[in-house]
């Protein structure tokens, strides 16, 4: 493929050279005749001259022998055209001259010239005619020995071209082979990127129009390599999402069985004949209807999850006291907390925030983190519940980070390091056994996350097994200009 454009280049050079040459050669050809004949004329022309003035004089000489003194051939014409003498041939044999290019000019008082073949030797010859007494006097020489001038000035020429041609070649090779190596490596990294290598070296230190092209293939790669990396992780991502909606789907179908096997069991136990036993049968309606309760949280559960992801949960965006949705929260579930002997705490500095948000939302959030820490928590325990203002901004900033993080930290069981990467997610239960036990669906945390999600928060989570767990959840916070010089402080 190089091999072909060194060929190509060398061939275009080695063209161009040879229409130079043959246009030197033609044109000088031309230029030297003209020079050569203008030259003759001159001289041809002060020979006439002085033979008319001989031939004039009381005592000529013969005309062979002024003939032979000018090396040419001598005609005198008369005015009617008539030849009158002639150096070479008899006069009575000759026709009229009258109507000879140069010899009309002469008659008319003129020097005049042409070059023509001769009619009777057929060799190429140089007129010369210039007027006389008798009418004209003509000279003519052939032209042979200028030819032979021209075509030793053609030789010269062409010798001096052609001694110009061999370095002309030589510095054409050199530029082509040149031009043809950087082609080639630049070819063998097009050939690296059309196989998908991107990472592939671009060759480098080029410049000039072979330098922008292998800048601008190594741009392309470059957008190439990200376009493909964007798309594996895209794939990745899609082949992740994949595997939980099936998980989902899995999981949804085991959690549905469970309790709707049982329904169905104790249902016929008790129409074959469970029903007339007295001992048993409202023990096993009441499991029916545990059962029953179960099915109706896990598909509320499902499905205010649903809405929440695809959007059509409507929430009533406002600004709230955060005291006013903490004690909110911290109410349904101080009866439970009472029984089971949990200290409920409330941390200081949560007074005076106000948050933008969904009240049902944020209620929602607190009551499934502390029903959590509440089932996990045993007796004398307690759950603080505590608020920090986090990345409040520069003052006087336009755009600030507004966020506060709730926390709802418990001394209950912890959870350990290795389950809290996928606490989040749906379903997923550290001790599945003690969770079902307890009526937990496994859908509370999922439910949380997106929530927060959909507020513009976060949520994480720390935890010591065997010491307690601290989960956490940031909210948009509106920060009036008072609480805001406070929030600047701390
Ligand atoms: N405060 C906590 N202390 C210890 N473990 C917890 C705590 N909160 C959650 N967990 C663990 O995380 C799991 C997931 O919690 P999640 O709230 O999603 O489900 P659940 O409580 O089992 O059921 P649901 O909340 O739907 O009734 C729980 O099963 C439990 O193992
Ligand atoms: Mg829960």
């Amino acid at each position: 493929m190089t091999a072909r454009i060194f060929f190509k280049l060398i061939l275009s050079v080695f063209l161009i050279l040879a229409a130079a040459m043959t246009a030197v050669d033609i044109f000088g050809a031309r230029i030297a005749e003209t020079n050569f004949v203008e030259n003759l004329t001159r001289e041809i022309a002060g020979k006439a001259r002085l033979i008319a003035l001989d031939l004039e004089g009381k005592t000529p000489a013969p005309v062979g022998e002024l003939a032979h003194a000018a090396a040419c051939r001598v005609t005198l014409i008369a005015r009617d055209g008539r030849v009158l003498l002639d150096s070479e041939a008899d006069p009575a044999h000759m026709e009229n001259h009258r109507n000879r290019p140069e010899v009309v000019d002469a008659l008319a008082g003129r020097q005049g010239s042409d070059v023509r073949k001769s009619g009777t030797t057929g060799v190429r010859l140089l007129y010369i005619a210039v007027p006389a007494r008798a009418g004209a006097l003509r000279l003519a020489v052939p032209l042979a020995e200028i030819e032979r001038h021209v075509m030793e000035t053609r030789r010269k020429n062409l010798m001096g071209a052609g001694l110009a041609f061999l370095p002309a070649i030589a510095i054409a090779a050199f530029f082509a082979r040149r031009i043809s190596r950087r082609l080639a490596s630049i070819i063998a990294y097009a050939g690296e990127l059309a196989r998908g290598n991107f990472l592939a070296k671009a060759p480098e230190g080029e410049k000039g129009e072979l330098g922008v092209l292998s800048s601008q293939l190594k741009d392309t790669a470059e957008h190439l390599q990200k376009a493909v990396e964007q798309l594996r992780r895209e794939h990745t991502e899609l082949e992740r999402l994949e595997r939980v909606r099936k998980d989902f789907v899995i999981n949804v179908s085991h959690e549905l069985r469970t309790p709707l096997a049982s329904i169905q069991g104790y249902t016929e136990t008790l129409m074959d004949g469970a029903l007339e036993d007295d001992v048993n049968n409202m023990r096993f309606l009441g499991i029916i209807r545990h059962n029953a309760e179960r099915l109706a949280r896990l598909t509320a559960d499902l499905m205010t999850l649903s809405r929440i992801e695809l959007k059509s949960q409507d929430f009533q965006m406002a600004s709230y006291a955060l005291a006013d949705l903490l004690n909110n929260a911290l109410d349904t579930v101080r009866p439970i907390a009472e029984r089971k002997g949990i200290l409920l705490l409330e941390a200081a500095g949560v007074g005076g925030m106000t948050v933008h948000a969904d009240s049902e939302a944020v209620h929602q959030i607190l009551s499934n983190l502390l029903d959590n820490a509440m089932k996990y928590t045993p007796e004398g325990g307690s759950i603080t519940v505590g608020a920090t203002v986090r990345g409040a901004g520069a003052p006087g900033a336009s755009v600030i980070d507004r966020r506060v993080e709730i926390s709802v930290a418990d001394t209950g069981a912890g959870i350990p390091a290795e389950e809290l990467p996928r606490l989040f997610e749906r379903f997923y239960r550290v001790d599945k056994a003690r969770s079902r036990e307890l009526g937990g669906t496994g859908l509370g945390l999922a439910i949380v996350k997106h929530l927060v999600l959909s507020h513009g928060g976060e949520v994480r989570v720390e935890s010591e097994f065997g010491r307690g767990s601290t989960f956490y959840f940031t909210l948009p916070l509106e920060v009036s200009p008072t609480v805001y010089q406070s929030v600047m402080v701390t």
